[in-house]
């Protein structure tokens, strides 16, 4: 009979098709506009009225079995097309690695060289107030760094800390001395950007606290770590200085790694200060009830030491986000 050479015809044809527009073709023929089948299912009113029913049943059925048989080839070719697309030779995408920001691999090998003499880590908040930022640190309240000009206030009197030696009177209000911290954080003042300002940085705050801390102790600190640092052969040298807070105060300078201490543009005199630091305050230990100790402490730029460290000569790199710049990294380990 008709249909069943239709259906004959038609399967051989799909299992014949070996593209995917083959198939199309061969759905054409039986299912399109003009197509065989549809040409019968038009026809039907040709037929004898009692035949009908069953020819009109069987071709649908048949319009349906093709339909799937179709169906069913497309997804095979287009699964076997994706199969020849797979090319297992190629090699893997490449995937892009990160790297640490130049001021937190220094900061870990500053805190790392520090945690070695027995310092351990605590964090302040960077929203301070005027109390722990300046009064509890034995500042004058006419002390020029209290000034608008120099620190950022926040409208409720509190300010953005300029420093991080409030954590010094934190650590002290919670623990009882003998101690010894590091206080890695970011600080801010009122600097417009240059090549050597920055209204942000990073700072790490030290404090050693026990019943006879002197000041050879500092200096003995402090040069072991500027070794660790930029090597045994760097020259460190210990100027006066001033901080409300030390009594003495101290500058910590090193000979410039970029003439060997002969004077350039970078240092003008062969040095760079690098740290501030002295011994507390002994105004500082008596108001927190602690006057039978003696300590030292320090504060030292994160971003400074970055930039003698790695030979760079804008500060305003660390904060512009500059792909090719921050990518240098890459090979620093930690
Ligand atoms: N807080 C000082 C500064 O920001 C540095 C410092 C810390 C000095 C501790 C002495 C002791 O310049």
């Amino acid at each position: 009979m008709k249909l069943d050479d239709l259906k004959k015809n038609a399967k051989e044809d799909i299992n014949k098709a070996t593209l995917i527009k083959e198939l199309e073709s061969v759905r054409i023929k039986y299912l399109g506009r003009k197509g065989s089948l549809t040409n019968i299912l038009h026809s039907i009113g040709d037929f004898p009225k009692e035949d009908r029913p069953l020819i009109g049943q069987t071709a649908n059925k048949l319009k349906r079995e093709i339909t799937n048989l179709l169906e069913e080839k497309k997804k095979y070719l287009e699964e076997s097309r994706a199969l020849e697309w797979e090319d297992l030779s190629l090699p893997g995408r490449k995937t892009s690695k990160g790297s640490l920001h130049p001021l937190t691999i220094l900061s870990q090998e500053i805190i790392d060289i520090f945690m070695s003499m027995g310092f351990s880590v605590v964090r302040g908040p960077e929203i301070e107030t005027e109390y722990y930022n300046f009064n509890a640190l034995n500042t004058p309240e006419d002390h020029p760094a209290r000034d608008l000009h120099d620190t950022f206030y926040l409208k409720d009197g509190r300010l953005l800390r300029t420093h991080t030696s409030p954590v010094q009177i934190r650590t002290l209000e919670k623990h009882s001395p003998p101690l010894r911290i590091i206080s890695p954080g970011r600080c801010y003042r009122v600097d417009t950007f240059d090549p050597t300002h920055s209204p942000t940085f990073v700072q790490i705050e030290g404090l050693w606290v026990d019943y006879d801390v002197s000041m050879s102790d500092l200096f003995g600190t402090l040069e072991l770590f500027t070794k660790k640092i930029f090597g045994e052969g760097i020259r460190t040298e210990f100027l006066p200085g001033y901080f409300p807070f030390t009594e003495p105060s101290a500058e910590v300078w090193i000979q410039c790694p970029f003439c060997d201490g002969k004077g350039c543009s970078v240092c003008h005199s062969g040095l760079i200060e690098i740290l501030g630091a002295g011994m507390v305050h002994p105004n500082i230990l008596k108001n927190l009830g602690y006057s039978e100790f003696t300590g030292f402490a320090f504060g030292l730029g994160v971003d400074r030491i970055a930039m003698i460290k790695y030979n760079i000569n804008d500060i305003r790199l660390f904060y512009q986000n500059d792909i090719q710049f921050l990518n240098q990294f890459n090979e620093i380990k930690l």
